[in-house]
């Protein structure tokens, strides 16, 4: 039988819509339990669900059978193996990724992500936070505040989350001791205080036997004067709560246009509440216009806050499209392509500095380069390190540019327009999630420049269409050679051109570039901004340079119109480029004398769709040459 209370992130958007149409009218709250392997927090998930009554008698049933089979506890019931469902998980002992369960109360509906505490994890449990009104961080009242416990905490404060509980758990086990329990206590403030949590609630706990988890205090704890943990998650704020007390701010998902007669705009209110006759502000154009109407399925409304989805129309008929944010007109959010921002990386493959990524904001999407990082956190210690990239899981402060404006805010403002992730343009996997801090430069205050004599002119007094002639392949393949021939050849035909060498290039406007992945980024990024411009000065453009990654190839296509990047693949087999041996530095690379040689301890990753691949095996670099001016000069 599926367990209908064990769900993972994928199932997670359905059943939350499920989950919230049958207990429409209580409120939510998110949280998450994070701490070591040990501390009990599948236990203490298990006792709340017990305690709520989500358990099913046939569950119940067949938890009890199991319990006696692989439980740790005895014959009592052991509620971790409840949570803990997955089989591979109960024989490694520990919990691997992030699992939402729905419980509710007669107060409120609860939706918990149980975080994975190794270091490893740190990637789940940014997932498992990042919705999270609250974290529940769970300690061993024996061991006390741990080097997990810290930087579980430090997450959950990045990610935002406010409210924390400081469980102290397992207090059986220490014979219910205040003094234990103060002393935790006054650590963990010490820490939180470093840090900057400003405060947390903490509780003396038992998930196994029950203590302070539904009444309190239990009569084991006399002592303890606070809530139980029920009762603490049944009147903790949420965010929405808070969310509805800020600015008004909706991020537009769509723009719905049954028909002529009507357009409206509809998206999920991130922040405030609106009414029908309020000033708005449409970012980034800032076009300003008044709500007409607040529609939704259940009829029009006259206000709607933080949290709810709607369609508004709007009492003018402004440009407003999918991205764009609106806003209470006379206080809306920034609009700016410069951030400094906090990266969680969470890809195996590392960060390159100065690549592409899609950026997802919202609903907006954007091209972002992030550069090499001011610094890395290490999550242990908290200390800044040096860091010249971002491995997995790490965590780290760099200045991140956007090819767009992007309409923001702080992320200690606004989750929802403070909060991004970065996506591989190639692989499309998810690599990093980020905060943004504050806006380093305004797009406001670099404006482009309409000029008259535009890219069309240049080329039609050229009498020819502009071109990128991109020649890749390995060092020693023939790029150079093939392109001056072609060259020659163009100018033959009183073509004008212009050829961008990249051993050339690297001894003026690149000189300070080196050969590591970053520096190769930035300078393929460069000659493609150089290509880029004197095709719009009406020049067909060859460049030879090794080029190596499809990332920046594909960054170069897509600066150009169209059709205008033409990618020529040198292909040449490492074994021929290495024979031939041009310029003797293959036979450095072999002995050790170069590093980063590429095809040799540094990659190529040969083009999959060049529009022209020539085989220097078969063909003379002549016989290359006409064969390439072929294919872009059918008509000479
Ligand atoms: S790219 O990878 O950044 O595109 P680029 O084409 O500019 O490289 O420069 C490659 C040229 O630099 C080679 O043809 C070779 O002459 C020289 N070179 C020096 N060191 C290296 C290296 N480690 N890897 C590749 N080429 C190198």
């Amino acid at each position: 039988m599926s367990d209908p209370i064990y769900k993972t992130d994928a199932l997670i958007a359905e059943d939350i819509d499920a989950y919230l149409d049958q207990h429409q009218n209580k409120t939510m709250l998110r949280f998450i339990t994070c701490g070591s392997v040990d501390d009990g927090k599948s236990t203490l998930i298990g006792r709340l669900l017990y305690d709520s009554k989500m358990i099913f008698e046939d569950q119940l049933t067949a938890l009890e059978n199991d319990s006696k089979k692989v439980g740790t506890q005895g014959q009592e019931i052991d509620f971790a193996l409840l949570v803990d469902g997955l089989a591979a998980e109960r024989e490694q002992g520990i919990t691997i990724d992030v699992a939402y369960r729905f419980f509710n109360t007669e107060k409120r509906k609860f939706i918990v992500a149980d975080c994975p505490g190794h270091e490893q994890y740190t990637r789940n449990m940014v997932t498992g936070a990042s919705t999270a009104d609250l974290a529940v961080v769970m300690i061993d009242a024996r061991k006390g505040v741990l080097v997990q416990t810290r930087r579980h905490s430090y997450i959950c404060n990045l990610i935002g989350i406010k409210n924390i509980v400081l469980a102290v758990n397992k207090m059986d086990l220490v014979d219910y001791s205040q003094e234990v329990f103060d002393k935790i206590v006054a650590d963990y403030a010490k820490f939180a205080e470093e840090i900057g949590i400003e405060s947390f609630t903490a509780m003396p706990i038992s998930g196994f036997k029950g203590d302070n988890i539904t009444l309190a205090p239990s009569d084991n704890t006399p002592w303890y004067g606070g809530p139980s943990l029920i009762e603490h998650l049944e009147t903790v704020e949420v965010l929405t709560a808070q969310d509805a007390e800020k600015p008004f701010r909706m991020p537009v998902q769509w723009v719905n246009r049954p028909n002529l007669d009507f357009r409206g705009f509809s998206g999920q209110i991130a922040t405030g509440a609106v009414k029908p006759g309020d000033a708005v502000r449409v970012l980034p154009s800032g076009k300003t216009s008044h709500v007409r109407s607040i529609v939704t399925y259940g009829g029009d409304l006259d206000e709607a806050v933080a949290g709810q989805s709607v369609t508004l129309t709007l009492t003018d008929e402004i440009d407003c499209s999918r991205g764009n944010v609106i806003a209470v007109a006379d206080n809306p959010p920034e609009v700016a392509d410069q951030f400094e921002a906090t990266v969680v990386w969470m890809d195996d493959e590392a960060l390159l500095p100065g690549r592409g990524y899609w950026l997802k904001l919202g609903s907006q999407t954007v091209s972002a380069a992030v550069a090499e990082p001011k610094y890395e956190v290490n999550v242990n210690t908290m200390e800044h390190l040096a860091a010249k990239t971002l491995a997995l899981n790490s965590i780290g402060v760099a200045e991140v540019t956007t090819d767009k404006p992007l309409v923001f805010e702080s992320y200690a403002d606004s989750r929802q327009l403070g909060g991004f992730i970065l996506i591989d343009k190639v692989t499309n996997a998810t690599v990093a999630a980020g905060m943004l801090h504050f806006s380093l430069r305004r797009s406001q205050n670099v404006h482009w420049q309409a000029v008259d004599i535009n890219r069309e002119e240049h080329a039609r007094l050229k009498n020819q269409t502009a071109k990128v002639l991109w020649f890749t392949g390995l060092s020693g393949s023939g790029k150079s050679t093939i392109a001056n021939e072609v060259e020659k050849r163009l100018n033959l035909m009183n073509r004008h051109t212009f050829l961008l060498d990249g051993d050339n290039i690297r001894h003026g406007l690149n000189k300070d570039l080196g050969f590591t992945d970053a520096d190769r980024v930035e300078n393929i990024r460069r000659v493609g901004e150089v290509a880029k411009l004197m095709t719009d000065a009406g020049l067909i453009v060859l460049t030879a340079f090794i080029s190596p990654f499809r990332a920046e190839r594909q960054m170069v296509r897509d600066l150009l119109p169209e059709g205008e990047f033409v990618e020529v693949f040198v292909d040449t087999p490492l074994e021929v480029a290495e024979r031939r041996d041009v310029k003797g530095l293959y036979k450095k690379a072999r002995e050790g004398k170069l590093k980063n040689f590429t095809g040799i301890d540094s990659p190529y990753e040969a083009p999959e769709n060049a529009e022209i691949r020539v085989n220097t095996v078969e063909m003379s670099p002549q016989e290359a040459a006409a064969y390439i001016i072929d294919r872009i000069m059918p008509l000479k």
